[in-house]
């Protein structure tokens, strides 16, 4: 059924946007930069489907989650099969893992689709983006210092500089359950301060009830037991050599006894990045942290994980709000003007393209007003004239577009060397 709404309406779903160019520039370069820093660091690409068995979310990210209770997009196919469009990343890749038993330990990254039924609004999206990189099969704190390194590194390599790392622990199996009976107990005597929707779930998730942001819940949980005061001997030495590792890296979190993520399959360490000059309510750059149980949780054998995912259109808001990582310039270094036809145009392009220079050129007989206004939005470095006087004399009018310069004759054979040396810039 369709509502009045969607019927004839030619626009995306609500929540979901098209980028066109220039915006998809930066989306793309951006991922490229992702790519170029983790393959640096020994991860390699991973392309999983867009959708999973609904069980391995509803398993792995945790049942009574938001993400999956509220907003995760279900659906039966043709076949009946119960499926769900990734609501999040790292259940897939466990998943993914255990498939196919890469050595360990697998360092893994992605760029993949998210998709979230959520309220959208500015940097709150029904379909958004994420790079993410996850390492499965290895308990070692330094893992945890080399992913918040590497994203703070992506953050900081897009000349991004006004946002936080936050960083907690969750605990394991061994301390948290009795701190969670000890917060819970706590918040229970005081069930009637808190918020009305914590009121109603503090038996279940009371941990939930830290992350609370109305002032109800913040005014309770102040004196709260503070899970970080309650960590074993293990979690906590695992702690203290984060920090310590993340020191020695010159990078200085503020370290939070409320970061209760989302998911929960976290164990042990949790971090969060917020920019501090996008809208308060949306400022989360990305987050992640450890998952020691989620392969044994999917039915594997216990394997430690660690990673992080980071949103590529929250990202891009930062950047605008903090002026930096601009699109580029187009990719074009010539453009064609031919008013003799279009055969010239046809074998010019061919030739500067295939000599690696970026060239277009303009189609249907345009006149020369047209064409010439088509070269100017085109952002290439030069226009190449071919007029009957020029084919004639065996030669292109080259002006220059991006730089002030005279325009001249260049023979027809030279045209290849002539753009290139326009497109080097003065040696
Ligand atoms: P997450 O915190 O849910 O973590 O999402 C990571 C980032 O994705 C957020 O910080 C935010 O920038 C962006 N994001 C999330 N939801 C939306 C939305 N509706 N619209 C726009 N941007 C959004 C995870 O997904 C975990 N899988 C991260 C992780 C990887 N943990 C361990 N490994």
């Amino acid at each position: 059924m369709t509502s009045a709404d969607e019927q004839g309406a030619l626009r995306a779903p609500t929540g979901t946007h098209d980028v066109l160019w220039p915006a998809s520039w930066r989306f793309q370069t951006m991922v490229a930069n992702f790519a170029s820093l983790v393959e640096r660091a020994g991860y390699g690409l991973l392309q999983s489907p867009t959708f999973e068995y609904a069980w391995v979310f509803r398993r792995g990210a945790g049942e009574g989650t938001d993400v999956v209770a509220k907003e995760m997009y279900e659906f039966a196919d043709r076949d009946g099969r119960h499926l769900a469009l990734r609501p999040e990343g790292t259940a897939s890749v466990v998943r993914a893992y255990l498939q196919h038993h890469p050595a360990l330990p697998w360092k893994a990254w992605y760029a993949t689709p998210l998709f979230r039924h959520e309220r959208p609004q500015a940097g709150r999206y029904r379909q958004h983006h994420q790079v993410g990189a996850e390492v499965l099969g290895a308990a070692d704190a330094d893992l945890d210092v080399e992913v918040i390194w590497l994203a703070d590194r992506f953050l900081s390599g897009l000349g991004l500089e006004r946002y936080t790392l936050k960083i907690g622990s969750m605990g394991d199996g061994n301390c948290r359950p009795a701190y969670v009976d000890e917060l819970r107990r706590f918040l229970v005597e005081r069930r009637d301060s808190l918020c009305d929707e914590h009121r109603s779930r503090v038996e279940t998730s009371p941990l939930r009830v830290l992350d609370c942001k109305q002032p109800a819940c913040r005014a309770t949980t102040a004196g709260a037991p503070r899970l970080l005061d309650r960590l074993c001997e293990e979690c906590a030495a695992h702690f203290a050599r984060v920090l310590d590792g993340l020191g020695a890296l010159s990078i200085a979190p503020e370290v939070d006894d409320r970061l209760v993520r989302g998911f929960d399959y976290y164990t042990r360490t949790t971090f969060e990045f917020a920019s501090a000059a996008i809208d308060a309510a949306q400022n989360a750059l990305g987050g992640g942290g450890r998952y020691d149980d989620l392969v044994a949780t999917l039915g594997g054998d216990p394997t430690p994980g660690v990673g992080f995912g980071i949103g590529i259109e929250r990202v891009l808001l930062a950047c605008d709000a903090e002026g930096v990582f601009p699109a580029a310039p187009g990719a074009l270094d010539a453009f064609v003007v031919d008013v003799t036809g279009g055969e010239a145009a046809r074998d010019l392009v061919a030739e500067l393209r295939g000599g690696g220079l970026g060239a277009d050129r303009a189609y249907d007989g345009r006149s020369m007003k047209a064409q010439m206004k088509l070269a100017d939005r085109s952002g290439a470095a030069v226009a190449l004239i071919v007029g009957r006087e020029e084919l004639a004399a065996g030669t292109v009018t080259l002006r220059p577009l991006r730089a002030p310069g005279e325009q001249r004759p260049v023979g027809r054979h030279d045209v290849v060397s002539a753009v290139r040396s326009v497109v080097a810039g003065p040696s």
